[in-house]
């Protein structure tokens, strides 16, 4: 259970960089190029936006499970408990947080610049957040590519 978790949890992320990255190039290219939002622009958005939420209930479920996630007197003086404990969870929440509120501005505003501009804005910054938090092998002791 915790292993299979482990896995889809750490081999999703790469979709998620993957959806995110489509998903703001395309916002990006519609917002500078003037391009009309066409169905397809929003479900490149829809996609990186399920994905991130998927994720964000792998990682809800590893939370508890996780044997790197401590609430022990002291555990917080630990690098890695401080991280999963802490760190890499509330962050990856603030970026699903930003994520989902720029796909329902998208979503609310008619015009389709407007549309592109807040997909590209919130989802790069998110992406960003997210980036930043993941645990790579060459920042957090332990961490796998996969
Ligand atoms: C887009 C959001 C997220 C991404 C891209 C992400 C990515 C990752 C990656 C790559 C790992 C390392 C797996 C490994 O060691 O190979 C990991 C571990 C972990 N994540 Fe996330 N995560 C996200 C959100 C969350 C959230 C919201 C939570 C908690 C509510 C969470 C909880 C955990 C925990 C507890 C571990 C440690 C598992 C362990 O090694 O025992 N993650 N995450």
């Amino acid at each position: 259970m915790y292993n299979g978790l482990l896995h889809a949890h750490s081999g999703l992320r790469w979709v998620v960089l993957v959806l995110l990255v489509l998903a703001i190039i395309k916002a990006f290219s519609g917002w500078f190029g003037k391009k009309e939002y066409t169905a397809g622009d929003k479900k490149i958005a829809l996609f990186a936006l399920i994905a991130t939420h998927i994720q964000l209930l792998l990682g809800l479920g590893l939370y508890f499970i996780s044997p790197k996630v401590s609430f022990a007197e002291g555990a917080i003086q630990n690098e890695i408990y401080r991280f999963y404990t802490v760190e890499h969870m509330s962050m990856m929440i603030i970026a699903i947080i930003i994520i989902t509120l720029g796909f329902s501005l998208a979503k609310r505003t008619t015009e389709g610049t407007a549309k592109f501009r807040k997909t590209a804005l919130f989802y790069t910054l998110g992406l960003l957040i997210i980036l930043s938090s993941i645990p790579w092998p060459f920042t957090v002791d332990g961490a796998g590519w996969f």
